[in-house]
Formats: C-alpha cells, structure tokens, sequence
C-alpha cells in the first residue's frame, strides 16, 4: 500500500479505554507510519493531549487537534497551525458568551482549565434538544453566533459558529494535503458527530454512546470491537474497501 492515510482520531474512550488494544494499535502504527499520518482529536487542551502521549502508549501524532476543534497545534513543536479558528470577530466575544449563559440557572461552568477564548464549556445534566435550541436562540438575539455542542448528557461546549471537530479536521486535512476520500476518522461521543459528515470514511467504536451507534451511512463502519481494536478493526475494513477499488 502506497498511498498515504490521514488518521484522525478522538483520544478518550476511543484509542484511550484499554490498554492492551492500545498497545496493538501502537504496534500497527508503528509498522505503518511511513504512509499513515496520525492527528489526535480531543475535547482536551492539547497540552492535556500531550501530556497523555507522554504518559500512555498512545503513538505520536503530526498534529493535535484540541478543545473540540477550537485550537490546532503541530507535534512535537507544539507550534500553532496558522489560520485557526476561522471566525468573524463581530460575531464572537467569549466575555460576553459567560455573561450572557450566567442567567441560565442548569448551566455550571466547567474549571477554568477548561475554558478558552473559544471554547466556553459547562456542565449541564440531562438536556433535552429544546433546552440547547433556547441558549443558541439566546445567544443569537445576542448577535452571538454560537456552535453548540454537547455531549454524554452532560458537556455543553459553546464554541464560534462553524468551529467543532468536524471543521478542524477537514481544514487539517486541506492543510496535510489529503483529500477526503483519503482521510479516516474514529470516535466515540457526541463531539465527534461532526467528523462524520464531511466525506470521511467513518469508524465508530463499539463503546461508544448511542448517539454514534445511530449513526448509519455509508461513509460510516461501526465496529463491534471496542477502544483502540475498534479503531484497528475499522481500518482494517477501510484499507480493504480501497484495495477492492484499485487504489
Ligand atoms: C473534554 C473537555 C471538556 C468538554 C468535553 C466534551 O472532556 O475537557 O471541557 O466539555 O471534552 O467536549
Ligand atoms: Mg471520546
């Protein structure tokens, strides 16, 4: 296989949950680094991304993908990838995003460590679509365009619009110089929903929420296997569907 693969992958709970599986993802990566590329894409930081690549076996990513798509950092440099997040100023104002969701009582702020110009992020139990819809109408009136995101019944991400995991991908992508039909992408929560519909080919892993099992297109494999072996289980699947088209 010469063709070169750009892997995108979310890091907990999809290659982070097992440490055997990670351990033979490693290996795989390891035997395969000359044409596949590996981003690690997180609702953490990427010094938090980094720090866990330090720590665990996960393999070492060209690039970092951090806070839900809201910061893009070369590896190991740590240096940031120029152009990014791409939002119109008048549009976004962090300060005011926290002032204005202070009136909404269901919303606790997460730590401060979590927290960035572009990325406001809270805890909020059990919400149902409605409640989302009323704090992006709220922001709205506000002339705040808002990207909402949330996960696990429990993450509100409030990012500017257009910015999620989704979008940074396809711009790293554009930025390595793959096309989508070269590029894979794997996760396991709601904050990856958005990698899936940009042409990727998808993997879901067989731990993840019910809101990716939903998901069933064409584009996207859902592996019984779960963690990193459904990662590798996914590729698998991937690389052979490519072989079958000739190329
Ligand atoms: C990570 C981040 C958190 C975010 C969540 C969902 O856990 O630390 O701030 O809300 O991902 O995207
Ligand atoms: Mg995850």
């Amino acid at each position: 296989m010469n063709e070169q693969t750009l892997l995108i992958s979310d890091v907990d709970y999809t290659l982070l949950g097992d440490d055997d599986s990670l351990a033979e993802f490693a290996t795989w990566y390891g035997r395969n680094r000359s044409h596949v590329q590996l981003v690690l894409s997180s609702g953490r930081f990427p010094d938090s991304i980094i720090e866990s690549v330090e720590t665990t076996g996960l393999p070492e990513p060209h690039v970092v993908i951090g806070g839900v798509g809201t910061e893009i950092r070369h590896y190991p440099s740590r240096s940031v990838v120029p152009g990014w997040p791409v939002c119109r100023p008048e549009h976004w104002d962090g300060h005011r995003v926290r002032s204005i969701l202070a009136g909404f009582e269901r919303l606790e702020l997460q730590p401060e460590e979590f927290q960035s110009d572009f990325k406001i992020s809270y805890f909020l139990r059990d919400a149902g679509q409605e409640e989302v819809e009323r704090i992006r109408t709220t922001l709205l009136q506000q002339s705040i365009h808002a990207e909402l995101v949330y996960s696990s019944q429990r993450d509100l991400d409030v990012l500017p619009h257009g910015c999620n995991k989704g979008s940074s991908a396809e711009y790293v992508a554009r930025y390595l110089g793959f096309e989508p039909g070269d590029v894979i992408v794997c996760g396991d929560s709601a904050n990856d929903i958005a990698m899936f519909d940009r042409g990727f080919a998808g993997i879901v892993v067989g731990n993840a929420h019910p809101d990716l099992k939903a998901l069933d297109t064409a584009l996207v494999y859902q592996s019984s296997h779960q963690y990193a072996k459904g990662v590798l289980d996914g590729i698998e699947y991937w690389m052979a569907r490519r072989a079958a088209r000739g190329n």
